[in-house]
């Protein structure tokens, strides 16, 4: 079928979150004209943002997340909301949109987790979202009175336990279990309530957690990590995966290569949604579209983007190569960090033999993946969809202006194409993203 052709609706129907990241755009987003200066720290800001996403009928808002800044740190990163407070604020303003926040299984403890995100089911009715990351930032060590950044392997190690324990925990009451019969004095049915009693390598967790099982049954499990490691924590244990690749083909074998990674495990296809992070900027011609662009790469400074480059990689100070001969050789520098991104970044520069400052302008303002006008992005994200290279699009980046555009021009073009819902079907994350109530561990099914 051609991109442009409108279609009846199918039961395969494109999800989409948005990124709520300060004041939009790339490093030096902040000075744009359009840019509300102070916006990763402005309540009303961000609330509008979520009720525009609500309006557009997306299936989540995401709130990103470190644990570590330095002076060379992302502008916006260095004064901005706790995910899990912001989110709690949300879920006041908001009924239907999703609610996911990143927060690392590298500095946190996973009674007080699980228990964050359950309360956050519960306040929001069923739409707590966790985007499991390992903390790429070395740096973050020093934050939490450690003696070192666990190493790559063992962080995932590490999260791959600790999700055992933070389901195991979410399975400690069954539903139904708090009776609350003023008249017999009963409160719970203690066939109902259940005790973890977890001891492992790194964690020992008795149970059981201070909060019911919740409206999705758990939250939804999201992970972001591209690397092998990552990639079968995911198809272990994720609902839904954020990744981000160049082109269509890559795309694509990425996602077949989770599908299959998804049933050695047991599981279907359908049981993890994988979406693509993208920027996105219109105009009302391909040529607007572009010239918006390159406003936003004006705001660049060459000393930022260096800075920008270095955070991938443990903050390495690329100011002592020249600017404008081959991408410095690095060795093993990245592979602590930011892994997938620093091998793409490495891969990249080789095989396109770029230079310095052409890997640190690209890094700092990627170009968008979907720039022009609203029918061609659209036609972009259906071709994206249906080669299966995605299930999904999380929306971040471009300019100030760029989500409230998508929301307004591109949203009912896929509307109109019966690519995307028209209204929301349910009220949880859960329905949005068509997953199953998973069972509690612990409800024996009737022989
Ligand atoms: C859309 C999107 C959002 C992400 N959000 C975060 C985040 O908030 N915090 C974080 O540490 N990593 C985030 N990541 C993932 C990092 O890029 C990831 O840590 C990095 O790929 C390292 O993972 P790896 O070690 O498995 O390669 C995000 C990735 C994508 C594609």
């Amino acid at each position: 079928m051609s991109p442009a052709t409108p279609r009846t609706a199918s039961p395969r129907q494109i999800h989409l979150g948005a990124v709520i990241g300060g004041p939009g755009g790339h490093y030096a987003g902040w000075r744009h004209p359009d840019a509300v200066i102070d916006a990763s720290i402005n309540p009303a800001f961000v609330k509008d943002l979520a009720r525009q996403a609500e309006a557009g009928k997306f299936d989540f808002v995401f709130i990103a997340d470190g644990l570590y800044i330095n002076a060379k740190s992302i502008p916006h990163f260095l004064n901005r909301f706790e995910p899990l407070t912001l989110l709690s604020a949300l879920s006041a303003v908001t009924s239907h949109v999703g609610l996911v926040a990143t927060l690392s299984t590298s500095y946190s403890d996973p009674f007080t987790v699980s228990r964050q995100f359950a309360s956050l089911d519960h306040l929001s009715g069923g739409r707590a979202g966790w985007n499991v990351v390992t903390s790429p930032l070395e740096g973050s060590a020093r934050n939490f009175s450690r003696e070192r950044h666990p190493e790559h392997a063992e962080r995932y190690r590490i999260a791959s336990e600790y999700l055992d324990v933070a389901k195991g925990l979410w399975d400690s009451w069954e539903d139904g279990a708090f009776v609350r019969d003023r008249a017999s004095g009963v409160f719970f049915d203690p066939d109902k309530l259940h005790t973890l009693g977890h001891k492992g390598r790194y964690y020992s967790v008795e149970g059981p957690l201070n909060v019911g099982r919740t409206p999705q049954g758990r939250p939804i499990l999201f992970q972001a990590g591209a690397s092998d490691d990552g990639k079968q924590l995911a198809a272990l244990h994720a609902d839904a995966v954020f990744t981000h690749q160049d082109t269509l083909e890559q795309a694509q074998a990425f996602y077949a290569d989770l599908k299959r990674q998804l049933r050695d495990n047991g599981r279907d296809d359908d049981e993890l949604k994988l979406f693509q992070g993208i920027g996105v900027i219109l105009g009302s011609t391909h040529e607007e579209a572009e010239q918006r662009y390159q406003q936003t790469l004006e705001l660049i400074t060459i000393d930022s983007a260096l800075d920008h480059l270095g955070r991938f990689f443990e903050h390495h100070d690329f100011s002592q190569y020249p600017l404008d001969e081959a991408f410095p050789e690095l060795g093993e520098l990245g592979q602590n960090s930011f892994r997938s991104g620093t091998d793409e970044i490495k891969r990249k520069a080789r095989e396109r033999g770029l230079t310095l400052r052409q890997v640190a302008l690209e890094a700092a303002a990627p170009r968008p993946r979907f720039l022009g006008t609203p029918e061609a992005v659209a036609d972009g994200l259906q071709q994206w969809f249906e080669a299966h290279a995605a299930d999904g699009f999380i929306v971040g980046g471009g300019t100030p202006t760029a989500f409230a555009d998508f929301v307004e021009q591109v949203v009912p073009i896929l509307q109109q194409r019966g690519l995307y819902r028209s209204d929301y079907q349910g009220t949880t994350l859960r329905e949005h993203l068509h997953l199953p109530l998973p069972p509690n561990r612990y409800t024996q099914a009737p022989e």
